[in-house]
């Protein structure tokens, strides 16, 4: 599976698959302001992606929900096994740019039957949009179908602001309690490191964060769910192009009924 920025020769919708490798083009940025940080592909989304084609039972035929999906690599990807993708961000540009690139392989989605639908969630709202004078906002019955049927969770890379990884979590319990079926969240981090003044000293301070907010969902002990909280051995087979490196992790989170 190869993964290109719109080189010339690549083959178009009309037959990729006919060749030995399923080719996705993804149109993206090569580097971004942090405003702009979901139109460039992240390591962290080809480590998924992977994660995805090696976990193809955990997502057979089953309903997805991506946050903060950026350019919707990673949900492409989980289509060509899930039922349905909702693959969510926020921003009209950027979530018109992921639409480009659901429609530019919406062939390898369709192969297997399954579909991605471009929608906007913003970890920092409580509620689904539902106006349609708003692009990408949600159908009554796309919320019926995402509560009544989402199994898995996923997301790459959104843990680099403490408030934002707040508002992420705060998402991800939110979510898990309304939806119907107990259900497992995927989530790839590269644990950054910099030299901080404050610290006069190397610090993962996003990366630390991150693994603080996972503990504390593990310790919630509120309402009729409970959150296992386990790191996935990064030994999965790699079959996109990228750099490995060994600062990225894979994180799962079941969510099921507490005890
Ligand atoms: C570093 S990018 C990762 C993008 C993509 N997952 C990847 O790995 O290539 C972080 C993503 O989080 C999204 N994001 C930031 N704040 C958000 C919010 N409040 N609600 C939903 N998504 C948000 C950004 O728009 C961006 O797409």
């Amino acid at each position: 599976m190869i993964l290109t920025q719109e080189e010339a020769g690549v083959p178009g919708p009309e037959g990729p698959e006919s060749g030995p490798h399923s080719i996705i083009q993804i149109e993206h940025t090569m580097a971004t302001t942090l405003e702009d940080v979901g139109k460039q592909v992240w390591r962290g989304a080809l480590f998924l992606a992977d994660y995805i084609l090696f976990r193809r039972d955990l997502f057979q035929g089953c309903t997805a929900l991506e946050l903060g999906a950026g350019t919707g690599l990673a949900s492409i990807v989980a289509a060509t096994v899930a039922r349905t993708v909702y693959c969510t961000d926020v921003g009209a540009d950027l979530l018109t740019m992921c639409q480009r690139n659901v429609v530019l392989n919406s062939h390898l989605a369709a192969a297997g039957g399954g579909v991605v639908k471009v929608k906007e969630l913003d970890w920092l709202k409580a509620d689904l949009c539902t106006d349609p004078a708003v692009p990408f906002s949600w159908s009554e019955e796309d919320i019926a179908d995402l509560y009544s049927h989402t199994t898995v969770l996923f997301a790459a890379e959104v843990f680099y602001d403490d408030d934002l990884t707040d508002a992420l979590f705060h998402t991800l319990s939110r979510l898990a309690r309304r939806l119907k079926n107990a259900c497992t969240a995927i989530l790839s981090v590269e644990k950054r490191l910099n030299f901080t003044l404050r610290h006069l000293d190397i610090t993962c301070e996003a990366y630390d964060h991150f693994r603080s907010s996972l503990q504390a969902l593990e310790r919630l002990a509120e309402g009729r769910l409970r959150f296992v909280v386990e790191r996935v051995e990064a030994s999965f087979p790699q079959l996109l192009i990228y750099e490995r490196i060994r600062q990225l992790e894979l994180w799962k989170i079941v969510a099921e009924p507490a005890p």
